[in-house]
């Protein structure tokens, strides 16, 4: 491992310190996030994050769901420089994706020069009965499901009713329908040593979701929440995904990543 790196938030909004040490040529470098992507590339903060939080490792096969312009898969594919285990999927067709994301077809062209697998009309409430995900079994009757050691869903939003908002309680049903829908099947479709990983907003009225509570009710063990930093991924833009402006940058209220795992509860 080349380099570590630790982020540590401070109060100025979109501004953290971190601390560079290159465990090549034992050196130690300090500065303010917002240089973070100009000293390191993107594949040494994903190879510190791997370390730092088991995020995505190399060799680990990753099953991304409900992407929208591909920033968070290219930007996974690329920080491990292939993309053989990635498989990215979204909710849309192929020609959704290149009218609703300008950069959806370049995206997805660096995913598919890694050789990772791009699957359009991937249901994350339904994917374990996806043919995508289904592989022939010749000592049995049925086919074998796929199974993958990350599977993440950032930032999920069952999409926008007209006259609603999002503290309305309808609306956090809906969306609680969709994350208890995705986690039932990704705790179908994970590795014994496997984590779902669902970055969120954890303020007000996004906290209402009880995310945590909707994947014990599905069997998953929760193993932690911390805060989740942006900066720390330079190519990934999260996006509205719906609505009347699907390409336009999705407002962060307060996101965490929310990682799960298949351990008993004590
Ligand atoms: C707020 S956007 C986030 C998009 C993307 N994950 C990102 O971080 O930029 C919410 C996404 O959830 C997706 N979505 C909604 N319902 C879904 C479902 N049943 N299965 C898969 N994706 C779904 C939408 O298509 C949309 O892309």
């Amino acid at each position: 491992m080349a380099y570590q790196l630790f982020i540590i938030p401070s109060a100025t909004p979109g501004c953290s310190i971190y601390v560079v040490i290159d465990g090549g040529a034992p050196k130690m470098r300090v500065g303010l996030t917002p240089d973070a992507p100009r000293l390191l590339s993107c594949r040494a903060v994903f190879q510190t994050q791997a370390l730092s939080a088991s995020s995505h490792g190399e060799g680990q096969s990753i099953l991304l769901v409900g992407e929208a312009d591909f920033s968070f898969s290219m930007c996974v594919a690329k920080s491990l420089g292939q993309g053989q285990n990635i498989t990215a999927t979204s909710l849309n067709t192929k020609d959704e994706w290149e009218k609703m994301f300008s950069k959806a077809k370049p995206n997805i062209q660096v995913l598919k020069r890694l050789t990772a697998t791009v699957i359009p009309r991937v249901d994350a409430t339904k994917m374990a009965q996806h043919p995508g995900f289904k592989a022939p079994n010749v000592n049995a009757t049925k086919p074998t499901l796929l199974k993958f050691q990350r599977i993440v869903f950032n930032f999920p939003h069952a999409g926008f009713v007209k006259g609603s908002n999002e503290a309305d309680e309808d609306m956090i049903s809906r969306h609680q329908e969709l994350v208890s829908g995705f986690l039932k099947n990704a705790y179908e479709m994970l590795t014994e040593d496997g984590e779902v990983h669902v970055r969120h907003h954890s303020a007000e009225p996004f906290k209402r979701w009880k995310v945590v509570d909707l994947a014990k009710k599905v069997g998953l063990h929760f193993r932690e929440q911390k805060p989740f930093n942006l900066a720390a991924y330079p190519h990934y833009t999260p996006k509205k995904g719906a609505g009347n402006d699907p390409d336009g940058p999705l407002t962060l209220h307060k996101p965490s990543l929310f990682r799960f795992d298949q351990l008993d509860q004590a």
